[in-house]
């Protein structure tokens, strides 16, 4: 879909990093825009600082694990602005790292509601007024972590798998049934945004294990973190994405290596009893 001026985009997790680089890259090309987020000062922000650079935005503070929050947030939107063309399902956060079986349910309820559920809710709200309307785009944001594994990151990388499932399943669907829909999977390698103060939204706030881990990136291993690329390059590909209605996006080229690997593990482990 080619993006143009008077378009509409809802974009979740709208106030910080990837989201709001998109929300920027978007309003350049006139784009008006409907920003999410569940923390309201850094969304107000947001919203005053687009505002202030000529662009239409509006802020709509949001759980994404809320179904009932995804109503208000389509119907806020068609108020304001009467049709949506671009749905970017972009809120995410991690918990802190450490072996699977230290992981506690509350680690597994949050960060499933946000990045698991913040698609699922997103999709079930939105997704059927761009089939009525016969276009539009819908953007998931997954990470490398769904297409390979970071150690020691085992929650997070769950629900990036299942976000690629999602996507790829709706594209699917999208195409077959002949909506005039496209879909785009984003898997980000590292960008520098706050994703690792994501306890600052944690219901009840940051465990003392967040505490002192928050900074902590990925161990080191042969799947060694890839060097990091800005949101305003992201954002770029994103909008390249979308009007080439690409179903993968993975924007960090140095990172491809640990899906290859796992690819050519699977490939060769299934070979060998043939052999
Ligand atoms: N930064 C990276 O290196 C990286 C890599 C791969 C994937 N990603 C993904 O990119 C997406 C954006 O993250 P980011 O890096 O810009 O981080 P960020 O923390 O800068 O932005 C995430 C935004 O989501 C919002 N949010 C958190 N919980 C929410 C909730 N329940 N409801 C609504 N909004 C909520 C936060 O307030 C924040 O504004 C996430 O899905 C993340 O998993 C990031």
């Amino acid at each position: 879909m080619k993006i143009e001026a008077g378009q509409v985009a809802v974009i979740t997790g709208g106030a910080s990093g990837i989201g709001l680089g998109l929300a920027e890259r978007l309003a350049r090309a006139g784009v008006r825009l409907v920003l999410a987020d569940i923390e309201e000062g850094a969304l107000n922000a947001a919203v005053s600082r687009l505002s202030g650079t000529g662009a239409e935005a509006i802020g709509v503070v949001t759980d994404v694990s809320r179904s009932e929050d995804f109503e208000r947030l389509r119907d806020r939107a068609l108020a304001a602005f009467g049709r949506v063309d671009i749905v970017v399902n972009n809120a995410g956060v991690v918990s802190a790292y450490g072996p699977l079986w230290e992981a506690t349910l509350d680690d597994w309820r949050w960060v499933t509601n946000v990045n698991l559920w913040g698609v699922i809710n997103g999709i079930r709200a939105f997704v059927p007024l761009l089939v009525a309307q016969g276009s539009g785009h819908v953007v998931n944001t997954a990470s490398m972590a769904g297409l390979a594994v970071i150690p020691y990151n085992g929650v997070y990388n769950a629900t990036k798998h299942a976000v690629v499932s999602i996507t790829e399943t709706l594209r699917g669907e999208l195409d077959d049934c002949g909506t005039g829909v496209g879909a785009t999977v984003v898997c980000p390698g590292i960008v520098p945004t706050k994703i690792h103060e994501a306890a600052r939204n944690r219901p009840g706030g940051a465990t003392e294990h967040e505490a002192t881990n928050a900074k902590q990136m990925p161990k080191p291993a042969s799947n060694a973190p890839s060097a990091a690329l800005s949101v305003e390059n992201v954002a770029e590909q994103i909008v390249a994405a979308i009007e080439r209605n690409h179903l993968y996006l993975a924007t960090n080229p140095g990172s491809f290596t640990v899906v290859e690997h796992r690819i050519a593990r699977i490939l060769e482990e299934t070979a060998a009893p043939l052999r």
